[in-house]
């Protein structure tokens, strides 16, 4: 089997590269513009990278979509941050140039994996978001936050009528915070832009205090990148249990709220850097206009919880990896790959 994945430098990318060629005898065809997720894997004889931007490299693209067998288009901005302080690049990036893609897929009558969001959901109030019957709330224009649910969820529902009324064989699947090693980057982490669990991490590594927005009460569902992979690959293996689905790919047994993450991330800190509770910096609150900027147009989620019964029988997935386990391996990995601070 040929597997294309656009985007495999990114989190779930250099994560999924590395557990197809470890685990499969697949052949793995990559792109992206960044290579230093990928170092260990650039020369394996199951791997062929090219290194090249979504945006330009379309004869390479179209030409590799034609070859393979499954196309995984992982390339999207995935910070709120970016959301708030360049909206337009996160629809041109996360919704234009996929759409492309998509439409290749059609085209040549590739299966398509798409990574959809638990974003789109947005400020949901059931209690868990069910992918058949849940609606999606969202603020109004001025909270350009909301223009990635907006992209991710108008390309759910174009894969959806292509694979409605044109036969595309799809699967898109939803993470809720998936963590793990190489979620984002300690150097984006410098300029705000990463995701949170790096966020923390790096305010760790810098010796200053782990920052919690309007007092960190907001609640996420973390999901280890390993047993998101585990339904990924499961997704990949059984078309005719995934074909045409939408699948909520997150843990509902880690709900916890940021300021308890960063309880968990210091203890974890503690741990790995041999250093005593007093020398850790502890907690600060910090208002969402300080973080973010003011008048950017953030507007917080405040629960977010997956129903996921769906992947539960259909993939038999059922997701064990306890979050105190995976920040324990985040904080771990940036420790090492990072410059410490004296
Ligand atoms: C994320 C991103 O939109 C996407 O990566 C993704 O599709 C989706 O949700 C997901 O991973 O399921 P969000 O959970 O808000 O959105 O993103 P984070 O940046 O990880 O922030 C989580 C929470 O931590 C937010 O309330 C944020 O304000 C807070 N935070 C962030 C802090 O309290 N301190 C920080 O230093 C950073």
């Amino acid at each position: 089997m040929r597997i294309l994945i656009i985007g495999a430098n990114g989190f779930i990318g250099s994560n999924l590269t590395q557990r197809l060629l470890e685990n499969t005898d697949w052949e793995i065809y990559g792109m992206d513009i960044n290579t230093h997720y990928l170092n260990d894997y650039l020369h394996h004889d199951r791997f062929y990278f090219t290194e090249g931007d979504l945006c330009i490299n379309n004869e390479w693209i179209e030409y590799h979509i034609k070859k393979c067998d499954i196309i995984i288009p992982l390339v999207a901005i995935a910070q709120p941050k970016l959301y708030v302080t360049d909206p337009l690049k996160v629809f041109e990036l996360d919704f234009e140039q996929n759409l492309k893609i998509v439409r290749w897929a059609h085209r040549y009558k590739k299966r398509l994996i798409f990574p959809s969001t638990s974003e789109v959901y947005g400020m949901c109030t059931d209690e868990s978001f069910n992918e058949g019957t849940s609606d999606f709330v969202y603020g109004p224009i001025n909270k350009t936050r909301w223009i990635y649910a907006c992209s991710k969820q108008l390309m759910d529902r174009v894969i959806f009528a292509y694979g409605r009324d044109y036969g595309l064989r799809y699967t898109c699947f939803r993470p809720f915070n998936w963590i793990g090693p190489r979620l984002d980057t300690i150097e984006s982490a410098r300029y705000g832009n990463s995701r949170v669990l790096t966020q923390l991490i790096t305010q760790l590594l810098n010796g200053k205090p782990i920052q919690l927005v309007n007092g960190g009460h907001q609640k996420r569902t973390f999901t280890d990148i390993e047993d998101g992979l585990d339904a990924l690959l499961q997704i990949l293996t059984d078309e005719a249990s995934s074909d045409k689905k939408v699948f909520n790919i997150g843990n509902p047994n880690n709900v916890c709220s940021i300021e308890e993450l960063a309880e968990i991330v210091r203890q974890k800190y503690i741990e790995v850097s041999g250093k005593g509770t007093n020398e850790i910096p502890g907690v600060e609150t910090v208002s969402e206009d300080e973080f973010y900027g003011s008048n950017t147009g953030y507007q917080d989620i405040i629960h977010r919880v997956p129903d996921i019964n769906l992947a539960r029988t259909k993939l038999s997935w059922n997701p064990s990896i306890s979050i105190e386990e995976s920040v324990k391996k985040a904080v771990e990995y940036f420790y090492t790959h990072s410059e410490l601070p004296n």
